[in-house]
């Protein structure tokens, strides 16, 4: 239901990043907001919820406690409502279950009183006062817009060449890995979204399972996610800090640099993946044939008598190479694009030289219009604020910081802590330094 007033602030889209913004946003007097989602009621990532996949983050990561902990939309305030804070306890497990978590979101969004499920936005204009949202028929008026809507799937140009009942992006998995039983299947990508979707592969049926896998990776090997926690301390506010106002070449190769932190395969699922090989290779002999090619760029598939050729550079040693598939799972990512309902805005939207609009400190991005107008936008920063900008991790940080700034006052804990590590040392006038910039010198020694 939308209503006949303009708000505060209107939500578009209801994954786990504006559900935090709501959260924090139910605390607070003063701003009156909604929040559109197009989905029916709450579902985080449906076609990845395979069995037995785990969390890559911890549960504390939840939508409010790092912020509000006192808030009735914690991880633990779900646990007690649903009678098992023991048994999860007890539980002790080392990565909960994704299912736990997707359950402990759909319970807030059920509880917060602000979202509108099953109204998706299609249009975002500007009247000169407030942005005009249309969904269908309806109209409804905000003063500011919070855009959560997510990534979309990252497609490498040779998937526009492949039959639609023949591959599906790994957002689909859930719903397409039937069509695998007994076909030669390429799964290419080697994050956790391939390892995962291989692992169930393995562990399937005789009957249910492929004949044929390849895995298929750009990246040198099947490299694990970096957890360490000189690592961790990358989702941490002080780091977001000393990145945000690096120029933007430097932060680029910071981010490419870093991939790993945030989108490498859990270890867990790499040594689960191998055990299972393991067995299928040296205890069962039976199931599919399986091949592992790592550092291979897929550059094309061309369709081949029912089935498709896949051209691959080998990056170890520079040669093409060709495998055979008749179903290809496109395990390749995601990335960041303004949604399709922004069009009559786009052309106001500043972008960097990806394309990507440029989040300011309170995450508002930079468009022609009033700066008493703003547009919040959620999982576009990760050049402006660096990996964790996509991950659960500074997501209750984040929905804090836009609730300040909706409220115009510090409610919500947001200060930045000094940090364990020292990554910048803030900048002095010392004409030393200027003398050794301009001899190129690096270092400068201490005194
Ligand atoms: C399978 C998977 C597992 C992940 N697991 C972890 C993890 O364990 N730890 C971690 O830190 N990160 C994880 N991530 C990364 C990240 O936390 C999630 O992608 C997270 O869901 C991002 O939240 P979001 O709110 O930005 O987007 P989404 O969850 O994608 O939600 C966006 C919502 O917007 C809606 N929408 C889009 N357009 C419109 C519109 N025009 N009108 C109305 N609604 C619209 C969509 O229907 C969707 O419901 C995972 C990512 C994936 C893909
Ligand atoms: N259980 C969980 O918590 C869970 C489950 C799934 C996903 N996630 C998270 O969601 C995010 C996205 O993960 P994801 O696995 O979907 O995407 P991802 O981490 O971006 O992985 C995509 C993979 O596809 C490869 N690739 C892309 N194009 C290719 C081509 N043409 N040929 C060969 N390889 C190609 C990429 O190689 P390059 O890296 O070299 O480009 C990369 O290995 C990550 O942060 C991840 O941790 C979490």
């Amino acid at each position: 239901m939308m209503t006949n007033h303009p708000l505060d602030l209107a939500g578009i889209g209801i994954g786990p990043f504006n559900l935090s913004l709501a959260a924090h946003l139910d605390a607070a007097e003063g701003v009156e907001a909604l929040f559109f989602e197009r989905r029916a009621a709450f579902d985080w990532h449906p076609g990845m919820m395979l069995p037995d996949v785990t969390l890559q983050t911890s549960f504390l990561k939840d939508l409010v406690s790092a912020t509000h902990p006192s808030s009735p939309w914690t991880f633990l305030s779900f646990l007690v409502a649903k009678k098992r804070f023991y048994d999860f306890l007890n539980a002790d497990f080392g990565a909960i279950p994704r299912q736990e978590f997707a359950q402990y979101l759909a319970w807030a969004a059920q509880g917060l009183p602000t979202l509108r499920f099953g109204t998706g936005i299609d249009a975002v204009d500007f009247d000169g006062r407030c942005f005009v949202l249309r969904s269908g028929t309806r109209e409804q008026r905000a003063r500011n817009i919070a855009l959560g809507v997510g990534l979309k799937p990252a497609l490498p140009s040779f998937a526009a060449r492949l039959r639609e009942d023949d591959h599906f992006h790994s957002s689909q998995a859930r719903f397409r890995l039937g069509a695998c039983a007994g076909k030669r299947v390429a799964v290419i990508g080697g994050g956790q979204s391939g390892a995962e979707i291989l692992l169930h592969l393995l562990n399937r049926s005789k009957e249910d399972a492929p004949s044929q896998i390849a895995w298929i990776s750009q990246r040198p090997n099947f490299l694990p996610l970096d957890e360490t926690p000189f690592t961790n301390e990358l989702f941490t506010p002080p780091y977001v800090e000393s990145f945000r106002d690096l120029p933007e070449p430097r932060r680029h190769a910071i981010v490419e640099r870093e991939k790993l932190a945030g989108d490498g395969v859990s270890s867990e699922t790499l040594a689960a993946i191998y055990r299972r090989l393991y067995v299928l290779r040296h205890l069962e002999s039976s199931g599919p044939e399986i091949e592992l090619l790592p550092h291979r760029d897929v550059v094309n598939a061309e369709p081949r008598e029912g089935s498709y050729q896949l051209i691959m550079r080998n990056g170890m040693d520079g040669m093409m190479e060709i495998g055979h598939a008749e179903i290809v799972i496109l395990a390749t990512g995601y990335r960041y694009e303004l949604p399709d309902c922004l069009a009559p805005l786009s052309s106001r939207i500043a972008v960097d030289r990806t394309g990507r609009p440029v989040p300011d400190a309170d995450f508002a991005i930079a468009w022609d219009g009033p700066d008493t107008n703003r547009i919040f936008a959620l999982n576009a920063g990760l050049i402006s604020h660096g990996i964790a900008e996509p991950q659960l991790s500074l997501m209750a940080w984040r929905g804090a910081v836009i609730a300040n700034a909706l409220l115009g006052r510090r409610q919500f804990e947001v200060e930045i802590p000094s940090a364990m590590v020292n990554w910048r040392r803030p900048v002095h006038a010392d004409p030393r330094l200027d003398t050794l910039r301009s001899n190129g010198a690096a270092r400068l020694a201490p005194h």
